[in-house]
């Protein structure tokens, strides 16, 4: 039996056609002595009807049939008794009265339902060892076919605007900056070892002095790093380099490919050019350089008007150099006391010492700190902060940029609870595409106590801001750009340092890596910019990231056909796994592991 159809694609269009159907048992229903089996492919279901008056074989045959049995169906497609159409479904005005029955392969029972509900009722483990399974329903097969739409989109936008794609190698260098790396040793060279690409930042770089001139790819890239909702080991980035352009053409050619993408996926125009933003401008309003513009709660400065302030928490923080800062969080004066622990928890989290806040009910200022504030103090959070009944102020005082962190950490709950609560409407179909831009080049890393590079190395300091790179280096802002949507990083870049003597400085003399170390590491790309290397700038953008937004989920891995877990397992083929002692004497290994295999 040769499929003519898939099941999704009947309509009455195809009423009186002789058809044959391929695909798997999804409903089987028995009424009346008529058995009707939903036929499910990738494209969708179709209702198959076999009726003993019809065909006795089959009629007998299908009431064997089980959920996931494999079958093949021949039949005449007949439009739907009046009154049994289902709206619902796309080809629910007609079935198909069966003449014929081939189960091609049973299944044992799965072990959770093939359906929308399936999935969240297994747990996300269960979906992950069964992953052959959950890739059946309906929600995740829709999400594999937006994700390749999404990918040719961007292969024919590149492609359009004269991008060669190129594939990088997989098997890297060790540049132990940035995050953690995976290593693959090296059989023929005993003692050393490979890196994956945590990116092909560099490849790219190497493209453009070739005269590649525009490089595009859709690039794999691994990073060990602890993993979290929109983080896995292995993504995808949708990777970008330009030669001789400025930020303004990276702009309009990434503001042009996420228009062509939500054209493909959502069939929406989405209006360009995208706003911007300065880094300092969205860390004081938002505490956050991705900052979610879909609504306000933005954090307010006080700095001044406490700065001779009775209560010694906000005196304390002014006086030593820091700031005070609150959000508004109207509406939710109701919170509980439980709920104000929690927020003062997370403030903690983030670095606060604790959390100041003011509830506004029935009129009075509900509040342990109010009586040492002063009735200036007092007039200017009113004016400032918009106070009204209901109103739940929170404060923060601190150095700044752990006032920034926990306010921007808080705005973000608040905006949750207040969603829940009703009170504040954010559309997840509002597109806020914002440009976060003058980051500065180098950020002073407390842990380490040195300075490192806010993004990577190779990016350029804006040229008005160079004379400060000796006197006062985290003044210097970098040409580098976020793309954020809707609170997520989508993609970051820059415009690339290209004047060796320029890398070489910010290497040995701003990052302090050692002459030697630099020449090892980075000595050939010193090397390459000494022949002719075009002023150039790129970007990459997560293309997971990306999938998931226009997908609807907040998840990347159910964007990615076989994603790992939170502690980078794969439970469908159990990797990572032990070896066998004989491999590890060919990779010249030897492990310092208890209980190894
Ligand atoms: P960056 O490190 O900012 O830049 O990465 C670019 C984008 O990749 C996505 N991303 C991830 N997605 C899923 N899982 C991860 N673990 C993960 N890590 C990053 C994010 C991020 O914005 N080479 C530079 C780009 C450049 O300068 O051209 C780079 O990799 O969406
Ligand atoms: P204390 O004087 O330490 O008892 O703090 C008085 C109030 O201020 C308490 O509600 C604390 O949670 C809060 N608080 C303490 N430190 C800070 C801070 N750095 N920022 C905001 N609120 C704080």
């Amino acid at each position: 039996m040769k499929r003519t159809h898939y099941c999704g694609e009947l309509r009455a269009a195809q009423v009186g056609q002789k058809v044959t159907l391929t695909g798997w048992v999804h409903v089987r229903r028995d009424l009346g002595g008529i058995v009707f089996i939903e036929l499910r492919d990738r494209s969708g279901t179709t209702q198959t009807v076999f009726d003993p008056q019809h065909n006795k074989p089959s009629w007998e045959l299908a009431q064997s049939l089980r959920s996931e049995f494999v079958i093949a169906v021949e039949g005449t497609v007949r439009q739907r008794p009046a009154g049994t159409e289902n709206a619902k479904m796309a080809t629910g005005e007609v079935e198909v009265l069966t003449h014929q029955l081939e189960i091609l392969n049973p299944s044992e029972t799965p072990p959770f339902q093939i359906d929308e509900s399936g999935g969240a009722q297994a747990g996300e483990d269960l979906r992950l060892q069964y992953r052959y399974l959950d890739l059946r329903r309906p929600a995740m097969a829709r999400n594999l076919v937006l994700r390749h739409r999404m990918a040719k989109a961007v292969r024919d936008y590149f492609d359009g605007n004269g991008f060669l794609e190129v594939e990088t190698p997989i098997l890297f260098k060790s540049t132990p900056e940035g995050a953690r790396e995976y290593l693959v040793p090296s059989r023929v060279n005993p003692g050393k070892f490979y890196a994956l690409p945590q990116s092909p930042q560099q490849f790219k770089q190497m493209l453009m002095v070739a005269g590649v001139d525009r490089y595009f790819q859709i690039a794999k890239c691994f990073r060990d790093e602890d993993l979290r909702a929109d983080r896995q080991p292995e993504f995808t980035q949708i990777d970008v380099e330009m030669s001789f352009i400025t930020r303004e053409d990276m702009y309009a050619i990434i503001e042009g490919l996420l228009a062509a993408v939500w054209l493909a996926a959502r069939g929406e125009t989405i209006p360009t050019p995208f706003p911007r933003m300065p880094f300092i401008e969205a860390m004081e309003r938002f505490g956050s350089d991705k900052p979610d513009t879909r609504f306000g709660i933005e954090l307010v400065d006080l700095t001044k008007d406490f700065a001779q302030s009775q209560f010694k928490v906000f005196r304390g923080a002014v006086d030593s150099g820091g700031v005070v800062k609150a959000i508004n969080a109207k509406g939710l004066a109701s919170a509980t006391q439980g709920q104000i622990e929690t927020l003062t928890e997370t403030a903690k989290s983030f670095g606060a010492k604790g959390l100041a806040f003011i509830k506004v009910e029935g009129g009075e200022w509900k509040s342990p700190i109010v009586k040492f504030f002063s009735d200036t103090e007092k007039k200017a959070l009113i004016e400032k902060l918009k106070i009204e009944e209901g109103d739940l102020i929170l404060f923060g005082a601190d150095k700044r940029e752990i006032v920034w962190e926990v306010l921007g950490r808080l705005r973000l709950v608040v905006a949750d609870l207040l969603k829940k609560q009703g009170t504040l409407k954010v559309r997840d179909d509002q597109w806020n595409f914002l440009w976060v831009v003058d980051f500065p080049l180098i950020t002073f890393d407390r842990e380490s106590n040195r300075y490192l590079s806010t993004h990577h190395p190779f990016t350029a300091a804006v040229a008005e801001d160079l004379s400060l790179l000796d006197s006062e280096p985290t003044k210097v802002r970098g040409q580098h750009y976020d793309i954020v949507l809707n609170g997520v990083e989508l993609g970051g870049g820059s415009i690339r340092i290209h004047k060796p003597d320029v890398q070489k400085k910010v290497f040995e003399d701003v990052l302090k890596i050692p002459p030697d170390i630099a020449q090892s590491r980075f000595g050939y790309m010193l090397q390459a910019f000494r022949y002719g290397a075009p002023p150039h700038g790129g970007i990459a953008l997560g293309f997971d990231r990306l999938c998931a937004i226009l997908c609807g989920s907040t998840n990347i891995r159910d964007v990615i056909a076989f994603p790992k877990t939170a502690k980078a397992v794969d439970l469908m083929t159990s990797s990572p796994s032990e070896v066998e002692s004989k491999q590890l004497r060919d990779l010249h290994i030897k492990l310092d592991v208890e209980d190894a295999g």
